[in-house]
């Protein structure tokens, strides 16, 4: 796959329309997690060296199509200024008169941050005269957005119809790079390690690298789900009931291929999902009815230890339980050492698995981490992404 990309091009005194991904998580107007910021400095340095001018723009959460204060970019454009030591103009609509007069302002080598594209509703739905109206801000169009990539939204998608000048930032590179070697040639053992609780998104993705991987092991609503599905007890722990009939027809392909498939030999289990609940360990397929499943125990551990230390490549998304409580957090936590220990090519995508690095220390470890958690288990199940698809080379 050949994407057009910054380096081979020249922006000098060029307006740049620079789409990125600052979708990040914010406590109290706090931005809690600058990962995604930061990824994109790289970006950013190279074409103000080249002496281009910048409009940078993005969504933050899911405002619906409008103004809703909490979801400002304004913070998000103070961090990136203190990050780049550099004034980040801002402008509090992305699109209309004064953000025209802003830009038309703007000299070489000067940002200006765009308001929230989704408190317009064209965003989400790639409408072509918001999009022209944006590709209509600037000399040519960068995008270095690779969360937002599976979306077919106007300023990543339908905006490229109308920008001759397209190409990718070094983030899209980067991501794009380290999953197609996942996809075209993993070295064996590969490792697929799932957890979380979005089973519906994630369970396709795993029909198109049962062909690619050796060995999958699960965690969270995941593994109950898995569980379920070969009418092992859960108990009342949490199962994705609408993907528990796919999970059967997954189980018979594993079958078929002969593939190592592992579900948590035991479980930490509670009745009530709080601080100061009392955990016991179970053994799989023995959780009582009033028990819920919020961690994998300790011979899981052990075993999934073992797995990892075997792989040669591993894709890890999804945490092993309810890892935001301290109590529950030591499976996904352990999992996290063990990848930061092993000399598999690793990679990491999704915000849980993210912070789970981070906790224990490890994410210098690790050799990708991804900066989208939907968009590259998008990429692995289809092999690209909208977003992508326009940005490549003819
Ligand atoms: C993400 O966080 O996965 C991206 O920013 C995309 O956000 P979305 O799922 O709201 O489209």
């Amino acid at each position: 796959m050949k994407i057009k990309t910054i380096k081979d091009k020249n922006y000098k005194g060029k307006k740049v329309f620079l789409r990125v991904d600052y979708n990040v998580p914010i406590e109290k107007g706090v931005i809690v997690d600058d990962t995604r910021i930061k990824a994109t400095i790289p970006t950013i340095e190279y074409l103000l060296s080249q002496s281009a001018s910048l409009i940078i723009a993005s969504h933050l959460g899911r405002p619906k199509g409008k103004v809703v204060d909490e979801f400002s970019l304004k913070p998000v454009g103070e961090r990136l200024s203190k990050i780049l030591n550099k004034e980040v103009k801002f402008v509090s609509d992305c699109i209309g008169d004064e953000v025209k007069n802003m830009v038309n302002s703007l000299k070489e080598g000067e940002i200006l941050l765009l308001e929230n594209l989704r408190f317009h509703p064209e965003e989400e739905e790639g409408d072509e005269d918001f999009a022209k109206g944006l590709a209509s801000l600037a000399d040519c169009y960068v995008n270095d957005a690779f969360g937002t990539c599976h979306r077919e939204h106007a300023s990543i998608y339908t905006i490229t119809k109308f920008t001759k000048d397209v190409a990718a930032g070094f983030l899209i590179e980067k991501e794009v790079s380290a999953l197609l070697k996942l996809l075209l040639n993993p070295e064996k053992p590969f490792l697929l390690i799932l957890g979380g609780a979005k089973v519906s998104d994630k369970i396709a993705m795993i029909k198109n690298l049962l062909d690619k991987v050796d060995t999958i092991i699960t965690g969270g609503v995941m593994a109950y789900t898995f569980i379920k599905a070969k009418n092992w007890e859960v108990g009342d722990s949490k199962v994705d009931q609408e993907a528990v009939g796919l999970a059967k027809e997954i189980i018979k392909e594993i079958n078929k291929r002969h593939l190592e498939f592992h579900t948590p030999l035991d479980h930490v289990i509670v009745q009530k999902v709080s601080e100061d609940a009392v955990p016991i360990i179970t053994e799989r397929g023995t959780v009582p009815h009033g028990w819920i499943g919020v961690d994998i125990g300790p011979q899981a551990i052990e075993e999934y230890t073992d797995c990892i230390r075997r792989a040669k490549t591993i894709f890890w998304n999804g945490p092993m339980g309810i890892y935001e409580i301290e109590k529950f957090a030591r499976g996904t936590i352990e999992i996290a050492k063990a990848i930061g220990n092993s000399n598999a090519y690793s990679v990491i995508g999704g915000g849980d698995s993210i912070a789970a690095v981070n906790k224990a220390q490890v994410s210098d470890k690790i050799s990708h981490i991804c900066t989208g958690g939907g968009a590259s288990l998008e990429f692995l199940e289809k092999g690209t992404l909208p977003g992508i698809e326009v940005l490549k080379e003819e």
